[in-house]
Formats: C-alpha cells, structure tokens, sequence
C-alpha cells in the first residue's frame, strides 16, 4: 500500500476524495489534516471528522492552520454551503482532533517513517507551505505531492485563477518551489471530470450508507454548477478525487512534463499558476501537469470503490 498523508477542507468533492482513497484499498493513509478553505478551519475539521466516522476507519485527523500566509481567509459557502458540506445528514463525530498540529504530525510521520510518503493536498496550501518552510531537511522524505489546484487555461475565482491556489497564492509559491516533484490535477482536466445526473443515481443505487452520502453530496454540490457553469452541460466538476485517482491509474489521464511557477501579486493575475505548457521558457520542468481525463473510467474508479464501503 502507498504511504500518503492527506490535506484537505472538505469540502464536497473532497470528501469524495476520501471515499476513493480508503474504498480503493490502496493506500496507507497515515494522517488527514485540515486546510482552511472551502469553508474555516473549524467546520473543514469537523468535516474530515464526520467523515472518518462514517467510513469506520482508524485514521488520526490533525488539525491545519486557521489563515493563509499573509491573507485574510476566503470560504466557498456559495459552493458547499454554511457548514463547508452541506446535503447529507452524517454521523457527528465519535472521535476527536489528535492534539498535534497538522504540522508537528506531518514532521512526525516523515521523520519517524523509513519510506517516503506521498502528501496529496486538495485545499488551499498553506500547511504544505508552512511544513517546508519549517522542516526543509525533511523534503528529501517526501515521495511527491499529488495535489488539486491551479490550471493553465482557465480560472474559477478570478478568469486566470483557481480557488485553492487564490486563496493562499504565497503558500503555493512555496509549494511549486520547494524542488519536491509536484503531480498537479488543475482546472484542465478537473473540469472534464464531470459528474453527471445519471452517475449519481448510479451512486445511489449501491444500496449502502457511503453512495447514498455521495449521491447526496453531489446533489448539494451540482446545484452550483448547473446555474453557474452551463458550458459544463449539466455536468459538476468533481475536482480533487482526481489527485487520488492520478495514483491509483495514471493511464487514464494525460499529462505533460512543464515548469509552473505562481504569480503572487499580479494586477489581474493574482493566484494564477503559470504553466509553461509550451517550454517556451526553457527552464527545467518541476510539475508533472495532468490536462486530461477518461471520465468514465474516472467515475466507475469511484464506484468501485463506494461500493466497498460502509
Ligand atoms: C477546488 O476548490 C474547492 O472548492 C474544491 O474542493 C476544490 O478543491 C476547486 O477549485
Ligand atoms: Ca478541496
């Protein structure tokens, strides 16, 4: 099984990210720690909680910073709701935050650990950011970072920028970088990852607690996308299971070597990830860019593994 610690602020598809990663066997999932983002720092952790709860497993959930860098935190209530996943009804917690920060844990793990560990962010990064800056000699023990965030052709905060990035655009400079190999699932190919009417009634019919929390979940979270993203065709990009879904069978995306660098403070760019997808810069590649996607082997991935789920 890899060895991966997961950063994320579910978050709708977040939590659908989760589902993947323990329904598909795979993974040693050492540590979920919480981004601020989609919602505060406060309902992102409760949310991974509820989460662990309703999958039954044993993963410790550390808590993430509170803020961005330098900035004032940004929500997407308008994406996934007052309560950062707002749709199903789920089981409060039976378990409570590990009293570590999501830092000290991820500084743990890599020291106490011989092998390296995959760290796969599907929020803003501001944990990343601040665990780098403060354990650089522990970058050689990180395997790479498999994250959701960014694009080279399209924004969904501002034309140019996507949320995870935009809200803590010092934090991804740090990340993109830090010299660790960087997988990056952006708006490219997460917005050909659509999920449509009929896959959630799919998801549904499973007949277990997990497909009908998906299935709910993606009702809340493409009511969105159906008013705001018509071009999508009533299909809702369901973005960070991608992050997973690139470790789990690379062979169903496609992806392009480039070097990416951030742009911080851009009079219309701020947050913008700048992928050089055409090397017209010359320089040496530092993200493995990911463009593309078979959507429907992406989606029965995800079925297979909801339906090995509670
Ligand atoms: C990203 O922003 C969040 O709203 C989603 O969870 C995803 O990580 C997409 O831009
Ligand atoms: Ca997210």
């Amino acid at each position: 099984k890899l060895p991966i610690i997961i950063d994320c602020d579910p978050g709708h598809d977040d939590a659908v990210m989760l589902m993947l990663a323990v329904g598909s066997g795979l993974f040693d999932i050492k540590a979920i720690t919480t981004s601020a983002g989609n919602q505060t720092q406060a309902k992102t952790l409760k949310n991974a909680l509820k989460l662990v709860t309703l999958l039954e497993v044993d993963i410790p959930v550390y808590k993430g910073c509170e803020k961005p860098l330098f900035r004032e935190l940004i929500i997407a209530d308008y994406v996934h709701g007052e309560m950062g996943m707002d749709g199903p009804t789920l089981p409060e917690p039976t378990l409570r935050p590990e009293t570590l920060s999501a830092v000290e844990a991820m500084a743990l793990i890599l020291t106490e650990r011989s092998e390296k560990i995959t760290i796969v962010p599907t929020g803003p990064l501001t944990n990343i950011a601040t665990f780098l800056l403060a354990y650089p000699h522990l970058k050689p023990k990180i395997e790479q970072i498999s994250l959701m965030g960014g694009g080279a052709f399209r924004g969904n905060m501002t034309p140019t920028a996507e949320f995870n990035i935009y809200v803590d655009p010092e934090a991804a400079a740090v990340v993109f970088n830090s010299g660790v190999p960087i997988t990056m699932c952006g708006l490219d190919v997460t917005h050909k990852a659509l999920v449509f009417q009929e896959d959630i009634e799919r998801f549904r019919k499973i007949g277990n607690q997990s497909g009908k929390v998906v299935a709910e979940l993606m009702d809340f979270f493409s009511i969105f996308y159906r008013r705001e993203r018509p071009e999508l065709e009533g299909g809702a990009a369901l973005h960070d299971p991608c992050a997973i879904a690139y470790l789990i069978d690379p062979s169903i995306f496609s992806a392009k070597k480039c070097y990416v660098d951030v742009e911080v403070n851009g009079k219309l760019t701020t947050g913008t990830t700048v992928v050089d997808f055409f090397d017209v810069l010359k320089q040496k590649p530092n993200v493995n860019f990911v463009y593309d996607i078979d959507r429907t082997k992406y989606i029965n991935l995800i079925y297979e593994a909801v339906q090995k789920l509670p």
